[in-house]
């Protein structure tokens, strides 16, 4: 395995000083610990195997019984499959501590020790006697294949095809674009947005012209090495524990000082521990109380269309609407308005060409004020590219963020995060867990200390019990929906 960069087929919008200096320093945090180099061919079995590694709980400082508040401590030491321990960290584990019976669950935080070992630190945050079950410490990948994932996405940045379809009359071409098109004798059309500087490019159609450009991506397809699929694997590691769990006087104050957590579940419930709690919005009645004179516009992926979704049918709008939108609804009663967009390319459905639109320039028509909420989520498509290119266009839209609330301060700005998704084995490719969470730190990152509503979804997929799904399942969205109505309608609940 080679880790050379091989941008040189991607182009990527220009930088300011300042800009650059704030990608470096991006780049550094989300740098992964490096594997060591040793020659190949690497033998699978000189990699993590969680058959042969082992995990302790470690004992409860100062001894006594467990307390609602305390940190439950897991240490993992990795094994390779010849039964030697491991002498470096870059395993991607994820951690979960729940309790079926009390429908609670909360992630761990897992600290890479870099040498093998492994602390996952879940905070105890739900009171009762409880069978406490650490479930779901999964080793998504060993630190070999987050080399090969990293490889990848510079060494085929290219590795997802966009088959984008021109058109006239009944001349039909299709040809391949993205941001990262490898040059060929072909020309080019430059499909770069003049006003954000977002790139995208195709070949050009044979006989038809760039101007004949219809859809966006009509079809995707993979091109990875079959070779390259046996670095990567996914294995868990479970276990039972039964903790009797009592409290303190005040366990949400304790748990809050302790905990790094964006929330817990309990009872099936969302209990945020980080700005606004989380009311329950379970009646259209509540629903429509809060949006009542709300313009609210959601702009992204089809994980922010789920939540359109879920509102047109708490509200009950009768609509059927094209997949990819742009999609409005009215409740002209209520005065309450909806849209959504999607965002710019490169998406992997498909959108006409005349309705891919950035969000930057989206935003940059909203007048904003008391009344609108404006609703973001863009991932899920963005995960295959270098990250460089995600970095750009989230300071991007984050410049158009910070204009709507120069020109309209009481603006409410809701972002929603990434969330892990199913582990099938093909997806973990193009699309692994690995990419999605090194991405969420680079957004998280960016609108850092900007006044902006984060909806965690990362955690909370993750703390829940359901299995992973790129769209969270319907209990989940709907504590999204209710994190997002408590954002707009702090102080009520019903
Ligand atoms: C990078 O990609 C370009 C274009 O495909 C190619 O010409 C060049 O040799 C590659 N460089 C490396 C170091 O692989
Ligand atoms: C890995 O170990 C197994 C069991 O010891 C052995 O059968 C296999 O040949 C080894 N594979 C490689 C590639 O070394
Ligand atoms: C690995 O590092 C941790 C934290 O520094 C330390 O507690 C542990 O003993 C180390 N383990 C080994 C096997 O060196
Ligand atoms: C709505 O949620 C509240 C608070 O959790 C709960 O007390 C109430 O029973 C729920 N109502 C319905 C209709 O589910």
């Amino acid at each position: 395995i080679k880790h050379q960069r091989n941008l040189s087929f991607c182009s990527f919008r220009h930088l300011s000083p300042e800009e650059a200096v704030e990608e470096n320093l991006i780049l550094n945090s989300i740098a992964w610990p490096k594997i060591p180099p040793l020659l190949p061919p690497r033998s699978i079995n000189d990699t993590s195997d969680p058959a042969h590694s082992s995990f302790i709980i470690l004992p409860k400082k100062g001894g006594g019984q467990w307390i609602v508040g305390d940190q439950l401590k897991v240490r993992i030491k990795m094994f390779d499959y010849h039964g030697h321990p491991k002498k470096y960290g870059g395993d991607f584990i994820l951690a979960r501590l729940h309790s079926p019976a009390l429908d609670a669950g909360v992630a761990g935080q897992v600290l890479d020790h870099l040498n093998g070992t492994y602390s996952v630190v879940f905070p105890l945050l739900w009171e009762g006697s409880a069978q406490v079950e650490v479930s779901a410490m999964t080793l998504v990948h060993p630190s070999e294949a987050v080399a090969v994932l990293h490889w990848l996405t510079y060494y085929q940045p290219d590795r997802l095809d966009y088959n984008t379809q021109f058109r006239s009359g009944s001349v039909r071409e299709t040809t391949i674009c993205n941001i990262c098109l490898p040059p060929t004798q072909e020309p080019i059309c430059d499909y770069t947005d003049v006003r954000t500087g977002e790139p995208w490019f195709c070949y050009k159609p044979k006989t038809l012209s760039c101007d004949h450009k219809i859809s966006h991506a009509i079809l995707c397809s993979v091109k990875v090495k079959k070779e390259i699929l046996v670095d990567l694997f996914i294995f868990f590691i479970r276990s039972k524990i039964d903790l009797g769990l009592t409290t303190t006087d005040q366990p949400e104050a304790r748990s809050r000082s302790v905990s790094g957590a964006a929330g817990y579940y309990y009872k099936g419930v969302w209990r945020s521990l980080r700005d606004t709690p989380v009311h329950q919005f379970n009646t259209t009645s509540a629903i429509t109380e809060c949006l009542k004179n709300k313009e609210i516009h959601m702009y992204g992926d089809s994980t922010i269309r789920q939540w359109f979704q879920y509102l047109l049918k708490k509200l009950d709008f009768q609509s059927s609407y094209p997949k990819s939108g742009p999609f409005f609804a009215l409740d002209s009663e209520n005065n309450i308005k909806v849209t959504f967009r999607c965002h710019g390319p490169p998406i992997r459905f498909s959108v006409s060409t005349i309705e891919m639109h950035y969000i930057a320039n989206e935003l940059n028509e909203v007048a904003g004020g008391p009344n609108t909420v404006i609703i973001i989520g863009i991932w899920a498509h963005v995960i295959t590219f270098p990250v460089e290119m995600y970095i750009r266009r989230l300071m991007t839209i984050r410049k158009a963020v910070l204009r709507l609330l120069t020109r309209a301060p009481d603006t409410l700005i809701i972002i929603r995060t990434a969330n892990p998704k199913d582990l099938a084995r093909f997806e973990e490719i193009f699309a692994s867990d690995w990419y999605i969470m090194q991405h969420d730190k680079v957004l998280r990152t960016i609108f850092k200390g900007i006044n902006v509503h984060l909806v965690d979804a990362w955690e909370m997929t993750l703390a829940h019990w359901l299995p992973h799904n790129t769209h969270p399942e319907p209990p989940i969205i709907s504590n999204m929906m209710n994190a997002v109505f408590s954002s707009i309608c702090p102080g009520n609940s019903s």
